[in-house]
């Protein structure tokens, strides 16, 4: 944890400032004690402060980017996560940089890195263990600060951020619009948040009866299961029984085996998964007072600007 990081935290318990106790004099601090004028205490574990005491509900993320830390990681073959976010956030580096920007359960930090490469100070926070795969990822560079944090319980001040985003997160939560219901007062004034979620315009497909018994398989065994998605991947391109197989057991399609595996696990084992459609999205960005608010042709992707 660089040491300057302490200026935009705050105590998610009382909203006091914080302190460095025991800190190292070095400007990276790889373990201490953040105390906040009220007494409270959070560990600095690895680098990375922790405002939680465990992953609750998300061990299984915790699991899936430590295994599969650098897989979606852009790259010298890869600009995939780039083009992704760019298509789910409608945010360009001209619009980022020299930015505070916040990405809300970023994973192993692919987004991170995107948005740091593109000039801005990204604070990226994470309720599971997957902060320590962001922190060795891009946790080292001196435009990005890692926390592990739950959304509900935000170590921030109100408008602290040029921009924030969440992608692919929101959903995995106990209660997408409460998630995001904590978010916009973090923004600035004429600051922009973007969110992707789930889509519901899909029809229903077994993978939800499935997914009644994957979540609570032990990780390892899913994961090991979820290997079957990569020579599924020839079958499902047969004429005919290619859409009867992916018809009954869905996994992922994408081109590269490693990203299908991943892509499957990341469906198959959450607990809390929702789908949203823009009819029921538009409006929870009209009641928190957003304006200019941008549909974006990724279901659903949405983006708002804060007055
Ligand atoms: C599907 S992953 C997406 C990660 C990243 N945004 C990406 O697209 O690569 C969902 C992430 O949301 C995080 N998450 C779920 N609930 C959260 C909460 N209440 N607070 C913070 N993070 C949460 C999970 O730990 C997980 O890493
Ligand atoms: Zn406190």
């Amino acid at each position: 944890m660089k040491r300057d990081f302490v200026q935009i935290l705050v105590c998610p318990r009382c909203g006091g400032r914080f302190a460095l106790a025991d800190g190292e004099p070095a400007d990276e601090i790889e373990s201490g004690m953040l105390l906040c004028e009220g007494g409270h205490t959070f560990p600095i574990i690895g680098g990375i402060p922790r405002f939680v005491e465990s992953e609750l509900y998300v061990q299984n993320f915790g699991f899936e980017w430590n295994v599969h830390a650098r897989t979606q990681l852009d790259g010298a073959s890869s600009d995939e996560s780039e083009q992704a976010f760019r298509a789910k956030t409608g945010f360009t580096p001209e619009m980022l940089s020299g930015k505070r920007v916040l990405d809300v359960g970023c994973g192993m930090g692919r987004y991170t890195d995107v948005a740091s490469r593109w000039g801005a100070t990204v604070v990226g926070i994470d309720l599971s263990r997957a902060v320590e795969a962001a922190q060795r990822n891009v946790g080292r560079r001196p435009n990005v600060h890692i926390a592990q944090a739950n959304i509900f319980d935000l170590p921030f001040q109100d408008e602290t951020f040029d921009f924030i985003f969440s992608l692919g997160v929101l959903h995995h939560t106990p209660n997408t619009k409460a998630a995001f219901d904590r978010l916009p007062k973090l923004l600035l004034p004429n600051g922009k948040i973007a969110i992707w979620l789930y889509s519901n315009y899909e029809r229903w497909r077994p993978s939800e009866l499935y997914r009644r018994v994957t979540p609570r398989l032990p990780k390892r065994l899913l994961h090991t299961l979820t290997y079957v998605a990569v020579p599924l991947y020839y079958v499902n391109r047969i004429p005919v029984l290619g859409r009867v197989s992916y018809y009954l057991l869905p996994v992922s399609r994408h081109p590269k085996p490693e990203w299908r595996v991943l892509d499957t696990f990341d469906w198959y084992s959450p607990k809390y998964q929702w789908k949203h459609t823009y009819e029921e999205v538009l409006p929870w960005f009209e009641q928190q007072g957003l304006t200019d608010i941008r549909v974006l042709d990724t279901p659903v992707a949405v983006q708002g600007t804060k007055k």
